[in-house]
């Protein structure tokens, strides 16, 4: 499989690629910084088919060069997974932010689909043909019960309308898009309280991705492959 995830510099999007090449995927791993992401650098180094790109998902531009970069290279992905992030922390209406509104809007919901828009076409020839955009739990209308996380949980249930949206558009392409909660883990934005590990988390995330089918398209799942309340 030819794949490419976003934010693979460190948390979870680094496990997904530890894990795809370790299994033999071909790995367009796009980052804010590739040169400064030593991890990513080693893992690079360890696995030839690791490919570290630049890619900020706020700037439509660097989303098209990544692009292009990959399709100098390729003329087909398999699997897209939008995984970077921002979690603006301490919101209270009082001190809300129209900033961080924003950037939140423009990371977590925006970005991910241009970078859909402009994988397109290396998607169509795909053979597996899917788009797995990282959601939340807190993404959940029916769940929400919580008074904080403003910018993040409303961007993130925008990703939700957004992939609902993609998936009946692209279902007669045989276009798979879904949106996933990879539970409550131990990286930088899950903080050290987090029960789940970066490695159980995405193993179950990739065990829900081998079995993806149009079946599955629009719906909301947890890392464990069980279906999330919108
Ligand atoms: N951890 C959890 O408990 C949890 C729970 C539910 C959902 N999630 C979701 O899972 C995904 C990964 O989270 P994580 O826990 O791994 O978070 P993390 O450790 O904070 O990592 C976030 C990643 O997103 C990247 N990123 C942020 N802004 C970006 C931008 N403008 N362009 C490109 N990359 C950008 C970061 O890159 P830099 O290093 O350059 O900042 C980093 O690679 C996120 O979508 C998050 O919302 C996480």
């Amino acid at each position: 499989m030819e794949v490419l995830i976003t934010g693979s510099n460190r948390g979870l999007g680094l496990e997904w690629v530890r894990q795809l090449a370790g299994r033999g995927e071909t790995v367009w791993a796009a980052a804010r910084h590739p040169a400064r992401a030593e991890a990513l650098q080693r893992l690079a180094a360890r696995y030839p088919a690791v490919h570290p790109l630049a890619m900020d998902v706020g700037d439509e531009a660097s989303i098209a060069a990544a692009v292009a970069e990959i399709a100098r290279h390729t003329d087909a992905l398999d699997v897209v997974i939008n995984n970077a992030g921002v979690l603006p922390e301490g919101e209270t209406i009082a001190n809300l932010r129209r900033e961080d509104m924003l950037t939140a809007c423009r990371v977590n919901a925006i970005g991910p689909m241009l970078v859909v828009q402009h994988t397109l076409p290396l998607l169509r020839r795909g053979r597996r043909k899917v788009i797995f955009n990282v959601s939340t739990m807190l993404a959940s209308l029916t769940l929400k019960h919580g008074r904080s996380y403003y910018s993040y949980s409303a961007s993130k249930a925008a990703l939700n309308m957004f992939t609902r949206t993609l998936a009946a558009e692209l279902r007669p392409e045989g276009i798979i898009a879904v949106v996933v909660h990879p539970g409550w883990v131990r990286t930088d934005m899950g903080g050290p309280a987090a029960p789940l590990l970066p490695h159980d988390s995405v193993r179950g995330m990739l065990a829900l991705l081998d079995g993806l089918t149009l079946e599955h398209s629009g719906r909301f799942w947890t890392w464990e492959g069980k279906e999330h309340p919108w």
